[in-house]
């Protein structure tokens, strides 16, 4: 068999809880001062999850619900990979559990297990992915990824921050989103920004200062070495923000997001060298000699790039960060979330053709930046066309979402902790506003086994 070309997102899908918490009724609740989580942070809305969902149904719903709405059958999938930090069991995976999906079928030679590095999981499963099709193992079959996670933070300054969802992916050749071949640029350190020691806790230790440093920092150095990369690549060629017609970015919160945005403008100041002959750059010579370490706090080089970039972020990002403001952080989906969000920002003729950079970040820290090539040709953009179209669901399941109480949310969250790995477990709280087709929680038994049910309303 010929090695495949064009190798990418062949059909996405994304899952978010029907219900969430307002992030005014949030502040409010919290007593903090109005503006702090919707203007500061920049985030309207937050899904979160009950008793009935856990990581194993949040991945199940978001697998059945792209097989089923792209007609994939389960003889069709030969790699399955799995990202998530929501870990509920040290040894068996979620992908083993997803395994229910395709064994009635005869379909158990599939590879692939979990990935996990805090929100990065999801983009180390996606590598493999496509190692493995771009590989002499592929079988002309493709391969799912599945990023989901359930985000929860302890009360205080981190909680509104928190998410929850699961974004799938099929991943194949001839594709209409196509991963650009030999240019990735990563970033791996040892870190102790956020990380999850109590295994006995949904929650995280996260030192927020450091954390958004990290993240600032890894934005940098993937950043320069991509540049670095991509010149190498194509000798002839510069890169910067204007090498492309989108960046995505995992959002922590959107307000960080427009911030990094700001952070790749002044990598790009400060790449461009003697600057003074640059219009946009005039007056700005006080920044030259800058060293990028020396400035993630500093507030007049953030203010002057936010402004120099405005235009650019709004056009180029912000779009990608609907579903991060309605939703949340989710962890591994976040930057795929992304994704959804700007394929259903713009008409077809837009997207076809456009340079996608994305930056993968999970605390601890592992970062990746790579780049995606939206198809223009006209056979592959009517799989463009498809692929978009069968994404009409996620406004009005938005839209539909029930608004919880802050006092409801905190006691949901309460009733997590205490019931966090218990055995035996009989979940409390109501199916009835789940989006149908949702997978929930029925029981765990007192060998911690869980069973899983659908949700099926009569239409
Ligand atoms: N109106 C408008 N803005 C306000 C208001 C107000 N009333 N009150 C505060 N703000 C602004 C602040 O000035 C600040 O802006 P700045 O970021 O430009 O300085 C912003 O709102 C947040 O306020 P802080 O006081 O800095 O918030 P706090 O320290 O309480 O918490 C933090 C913020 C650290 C992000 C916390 O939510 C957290 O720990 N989150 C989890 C960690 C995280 O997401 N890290 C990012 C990368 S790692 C990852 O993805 C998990």
């Amino acid at each position: 068999m010929s090695r495949p070309s064009s190798v990418g997102i062949k059909a996405i899908e994304v899952y978010f809880p029907a219900q969430y918490v307002d992030q005014n009724d949030l502040e409010e609740f919290d007593k903090v001062s109005a503006g702090k989580y919707t203007v500061g942070l920049g985030q309207s809305k937050m899904g979160f999850c009950n008793d009935r969902e856990d990581i194993n149904s949040l991945c199940l719903t978001v697998v059945r619900r792209l097989m089923d709405r792209h007609n994939i059958k389960p003889e069709d999938i030969g790699r399955l990979e799995v990202g998530t930090e929501t870990i509920l069991d040290k040894s068996k995976s979620v992908k083993s559990v997803l395994m229910q999906l395709f064994e009635p079928f005869g379909c158990t030679d599939i590879e692939g297990v979990d990935s996990t590095n805090a929100c990065y999981g999801g983009t180390a499963a996606l590598f493999n992915a496509v190692s493995w099709v771009e590989s002499s193992y592929y079988d002309g079959r493709m391969a799912l990824v599945v990023a989901g996670d359930n985000a929860v933070y302890a009360t205080g300054s981190a909680r509104p921050t928190g998410g929850a969802g699961a974004v799938a992916m099929l991943i194949g050749p001839d594709a209409p989103i196509v991963f650009d071949q030999g240019l990735r640029a990563s970033y791996m350190r040892h870190a102790y920004d956020f990380y999850k020691p109590d295994l006995n806790s949904e929650y995280p230790v996260v030192d927020g200062k450091l954390s958004i440093q990290c993240y600032l920092g890894a934005l940098d150095n993937c950043y320069q070495k991509y540049c670095q990369k991509a010149q190498e690549k194509y000798s002839d060629k510069t890169i910067s923000l204007a090498s492309f017609g989108a960046v995505l970015f995992h959002s922590p919160y959107c307000k960080l997001v427009q911030k990094s945005f700001a952070r790749l403008a002044f990598n790009d100041f400060l790449n461009s060298g003697n600057n003074s002959g640059i219009s946009k750059y005039q007056g700005l010579d006080k920044f030259s000699n800058l060293k990028l370490e020396d400035t993630y706090f500093d507030r007049d080089v953030e203010k002057t790039f936010m402004t120099l970039s405005d235009d650019d972020f709004a056009r180029k990002t912000k779009p990608s960060l609907l579903l991060a403001n309605l939703v949340g952080n989710m962890y591994t989906p976040s930057v795929y979330s992304g994704l959804v969000s700007l394929l259903i920002s713009r008409p077809i003729d837009q997207l076809a053709g456009t340079k996608v950079c994305v930056f993968s970040y999970g605390s601890g820290l592992a970062s990746s930046m790579y780049s995606l090539t939206i198809a223009k040709d006209s056979s592959t953009k009517s799989d463009l066309e498809q692929l978009v179209s069968k994404l009409s669901y996620v406004i009005p399941q938005l839209e539909s979402r029930r608004r919880v109480s802050p006092e409801e949310f905190t006691r949901v969250l309460e009733m997590r902790e205490k019931n966090c790995h218990k055995a035996p477990y009989q979940p409390e709280n109501s199916i009835a506003d789940m989006f149908d087709g949702t997978y929930y929680l029925k029981s765990i038994d007192d060998k911690y086994r869980r069973t899983y049910e659908i949700v099926r309303k009569n239409k």
